[in-house]
């Protein structure tokens, strides 16, 4: 049986012809809004890789509600990007741009004043790679997209925002999540009904944005930055000692060689100075927790490929 008599079957499928989605994807969104209300309270959100624009079309109706005023229909702001072009959008702000890119990354943020009033209360990315089948790259391309929109995230949240993210879900996410829980104080992976039971995607759903500490917001870009001269760059204790934000596939899996040596330059006494520092950091005894068996997993790592 073809794919496309397959994906007519699909209830979503066909519920999105009916009621005018771009895209089935509509209804993720829409589940995840059910599940968390991230659309509570907001005006200002920003769709990453939104084409051909099925969560910009939510993003539109549920933001620009029929019962607002002229004046508060004024204040919400929807800004869409993605590599491609789409039919535009009542209502949404379109740019067209690769997000892992920094005049794009400056682009989106240049909608948003460092005022925090101003500042996006929303970030969600459907991003998807073209996929490979090799699931560790398909992963960390996956991955890198989120560091991306995360790395835009931390310049255009205000104070309590929430994000939205696609992820690949490996055996273990437990290097993202400490990510997201450097900078967020909810931390959840959420798979929706609408997503099909045989994909191995899924959603991270985060609020409570909060920037570290004296963390200058920095534009990454893991497959092309050196991520630790990146950090030492900004002058800025908090973000030297920040576990690695890289992308990376399954930490428990078999890498590909390309990942692998993303991690290679940093040696065992980085990972322990790193480790040092964050333990007599203020960070939360939670946080510390968290990151604790990260930096023991990656240390016993180290001092093992050290020792042969
Ligand atoms: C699954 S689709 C998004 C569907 C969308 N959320 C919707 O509801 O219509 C994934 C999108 O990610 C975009 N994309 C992939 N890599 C990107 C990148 N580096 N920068 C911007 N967009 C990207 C693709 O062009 C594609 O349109």
């Amino acid at each position: 049986m073809g794919k496309t008599s397959k994906d007519k079957r699909d209830v979503y499928y066909r519920l999105a012809k009916e009621e005018g989605w771009r895209a089935r994807s509509a209804f993720k969104l829409l589940h995840i809004e059910q599940a968390f209300g991230i659309f509570d309270g907001v005006q200002r959100a920003v769709d990453l890789c939104a084409a051909p624009g099925s969560w910009s079309q939510v993003l539109a109706k549920k933001l620009l509600r029929s019962s607002l005023t002229d004046d508060e229909k004024l204040a919400v702001k929807i800004i869409a990007v993605d590599l491609q072009a789409m039919a535009p959008l009542p209502g949404v702000v379109q740019i067209q741009g690769d997000i892992t890119k920094e005049s794009t990354a400056e682009a989106i943020i240049g909608h948003f004043s460092s005022d925090a009033q101003q500042k996006a209360q929303l970030v969600v990315c459907d991003g998807a790679p073209d996929v490979t089948g090799v699931h560790e790259m398909d992963e960390y391309m996956q991955n890198q997209l989120i560091v991306s929109a995360l790395s835009i995230a931390t310049f255009v949240l205000e104070p309590g925002g929430k994000f939205v993210a696609k992820i690949f879900k490996g055996n273990d996410n437990c290097l993202l999540e400490s990510q997201m829980r450097t900078f967020f104080t909810n931390f959840c992976i959420f798979k929706p009904p609408s997503s099909r039971p045989s994909s191995i995607e899924a959603f991270v759903v985060c609020s409570g944005f909060r920037l570290p500490t004296g963390y200058i917001p920095q534009i990454i870009n893991p497959a092309r930055d050196d991520i630790r001269a990146l950090s030492l760059k900004t002058g800025s204790e908090t973000n030297r000692r920040l576990v690695p934000f890289i992308a990376c596939g399954d930490l428990n899996g078999s890498l590909g060689d390309d990942v692998v040596g993303l991690m290679d330059d940093i040696t065992l006494e980085d990972v322990e100075m790193a480790y040092d520092s964050f333990m007599k950091s203020d960070s939360t005894d939670d946080f510390k927790d968290v990151l604790n068996d990260v930096f023991q997993q990656e240390i016993a790592q180290r001092k093992k490929q050290t020792s042969q």
